[in-house]
């Protein structure tokens, strides 16, 4: 029987979300949805547009424009804007640069709230965010909230993308993206009420991927005993 459920992982950057969020919904048999692409790809379509990011009200008067389609095949997954492919550049430096700020503009966030529900749907799926456990699906069966010392992360980062530079500035925009994501007024990041948290710092990918997969199991379980209660 293929999973309904839904799984929020949220967490700080660099905190393993991605490759695990991948892992678990390729394991399991479920979709997936990067948030945080979304609001990339929103990002993107500001610099390309040539609005200045850190004017809210600007920012806001465009955000209903982009057509943003986000494929969720966790082996493949796509992000496009009007039907271009920006998985490339929304992982550039200027982007990830001028995510934090777009991303709380209260308009950005409602749009992109609406697009996450919509895929979200039926369920069976595994989603990626900031809020996603306490805004965006806070019925989610299952809630993740994975976190990691900075300077793990900045070892990490820096692994993945070599042209990131040295730790040390590695480890201080995390730093500084986290205290624009928390700091926020709008869904900021947090721990949301019954998420499990995982420490990845001291573990493996592997490790932390069986530790979500063994809470969707568990999830699926309960599931399965309130059809069969309904069914009695
Ligand atoms: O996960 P990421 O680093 O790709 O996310 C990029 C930015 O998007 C992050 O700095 C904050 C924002 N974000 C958010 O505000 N809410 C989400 N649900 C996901 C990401």
């Amino acid at each position: 029987m293929s999973s309904n459920v839904v799984v929020a992982v949220d967490g700080t950057s660099g905190s393993g979300k991605s490759s695990t969020c991948r892992g678990v919904a390729s394991r399991v048999g479920l979709r997936y949805l990067d948030t945080g692409a979304q609001f990339r790809a929103m990002t993107w379509f500001m610099l390309e547009q040539g609005v200045d990011v850190n004017d809210a009200e600007a920012v806001a008067a465009r955000c209903a424009e982009p057509s943003i389609e986000s494929g969720t095949d966790p082996l493949a997954p796509t992000i496009a804007v009007d039907g271009v492919d920006v998985s490339g550049p929304i992982r550039s430096a200027e982007v990830t640069a001028a995510v934090s700020p777009v991303s709380t503009v209260p308009q950005v966030r409602q749009r992109l709230l609406e697009l996450q529900r919509s895929i979200i749907g039926e369920g069976g799926i595994v989603v990626e965010g900031r809020d996603i456990g306490s805004v965006v699906w806070p019925q989610a069966e299952v809630k993740v909230y994975l976190s990691a010392d900075a300077a793990a992360r900045a070892r990490r980062r820096i692994a993945e993308h070599a042209h990131l530079g040295d730790v040390n500035t590695a480890e201080a925009g995390l730093l500084e993206r986290d205290r624009i994501d928390s700091g926020r007024a709008t869904a900021p990041l947090t721990m949301a009420d019954g998420a499990v948290h995982i420490d990845t710092t001291h573990r493996t990918l592997d490790e932390v991927i069986d530790l979500v997969a063994g809470l969707v199991a568990d999830a699926d379980a309960v599931a399965e005993d309130h059809v069969a209660e309904d069914r009695a």
